[in-house]
């Protein structure tokens, strides 16, 4: 098996859904990469793509060059010498397959949610912590590197307007329904529901921007088989005032909206999809503008960032598999709180 040193590492993407094209797309802009394999166990992804879920940009094409094809992710790991794998697998996979590649010595950058619970995160990180060969694991919590959120992340940190006063994040979509085969995403036992797979991108943006919070009060919405189809939660992370919604139950007609609202003391910042200024800031003197953002969405940006890891270049630190551990965690508690109705606080 290959160790990290190579100069050009060798890319492997398991699960060639909606996500896997995604990662496939922006694995071959990366320079010092290259994809060598690609596995799913439905063949026809390769022929007919799956036409994409709630964000456009997965990669459409059907000429993989000289990428090898497989419908079996051991023999893929046993044959094609990889540095690295995207493992964009339905989510109870996450784990049983993170932790056979990183014990192969093969580096993984595993989709978000990292399992289903936060006890089964621990077992992947257990793995990456005795990693042979170096290997690593990152969590694809793309909002880190959106350059929207990238944006707001500065703010907060440096103070610029003053401190955070209150934050509100919201993610409605309408159900998903884009994978092939049956729909395991409306399944709460293997994708988490809205809660896990949706909302945790904004439960993650609260953990990044403020630290784990003390504790969470939620309320939800279920439908008549009693799967949660909206979530709202207030964080108490000892200061700003930071609540988050998440919605599966969007008509088509609406569609996908992320958004947030953040109120410093000399500021608001807005971000809304569906304005024409999608982000403004509103500063207590002077106009109101549009900030310049770095072009392109996060999902290329955070492979960007697990490649120099790989590389050993120096890079700040913008995730850890601790803390998208955490970040189950805290949906964890507020699927808890959703249920019964009562504040859950969130031990160490
Ligand atoms: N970061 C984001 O913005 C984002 C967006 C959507 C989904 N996701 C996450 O990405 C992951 C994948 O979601 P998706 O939308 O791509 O799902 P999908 O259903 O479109 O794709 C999953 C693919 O995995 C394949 N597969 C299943 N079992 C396999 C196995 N044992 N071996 C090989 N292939 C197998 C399926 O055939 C399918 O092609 C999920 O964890 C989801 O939560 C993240």
């Amino acid at each position: 098996m290959a160790t990290t040193k190579k100069a050009v590492k060798r890319v492997g993407i398991v699960g060639f859904g909606f996500m896997g094209r995604m990662h496939y797309g922006n694995w071959k802009k990366m320079k010092g990469a290259q994809v060598v394999a690609l596995c799913d166990k439905d063949l026809s992804q390769f022929t007919a793509p799956t036409t994409g879920g709630n964000i456009a940009g997965a990669d459409a094409t059907t000429d993989f060059g000289e990428a090898r094809i497989y419908d079996d992710f051991d023999r893929m790991l046993a044959e094609a010498d990889l540095d690295v794998i995207s493992l964009t697998l339905p989510t109870p996979l996450h784990v049983p397959l993170t932790v056979k590649a990183i014990e192969a010595g093969v580096s993984v950058l595993c989709e978000k949610p990292m399992a289903l619970h936060a006890a089964d995160c621990n077992k992947m990180i257990q793995a990456a912590r005795k990693a042979p060969r170096g290997a690593q694991l990152m969590v694809a919590h793309c909002l880190r590197f959106w350059p929207s959120y990238v944006f707001l992340k500065k703010l907060v940190d440096s103070q610029k307007y003053g401190r955070v006063l209150a934050a509100s994040f919201r993610r409605f979509s309408a159900p998903p329904g884009w994978q092939k085969g049956t729909n395991w995403f409306a399944d709460e036992a293997k994708s988490g529901g809205v809660a896990l797979d949706l909302h945790i991108h904004d439960t993650d943006m609260v953990n990044f921007l403020f630290g784990m919070p003390r504790a969470v009060t939620s309320t939800a919405a279920f439908g008549k088989g009693g799967e949660m189809l909206y979530i709202s939660t207030l964080y108490d992370v000892g200061g700003p005032a930071v609540t988050a919604e998440g919605s599966w139950a969007m008509t088509q007609t609406m569609g996908f909206e992320a958004s947030y609202v953040v109120t410093f003391e000399k500021a608001v910042v807005l971000l809304d999809g569906k304005r024409e200024k999608p982000l403004c800031v509103y500063p207590a003197k002077g106009e109101a503008f549009v900030p310049e953002l770095a072009p392109g969405e996060g999902y290329e940006y955070e492979i960007q960032w697990f490649l120099d890891v790989l590389n050993g270049k120096k890079v700040p630190s913008i995730i850890t598999p601790e803390q998208s551990r955490d970040s189950v965690k805290i949906v964890d508690a507020e699927r808890k709180s959703a249920k019964t109705g009562k504040t859950v606080k969130i031990g160490k």
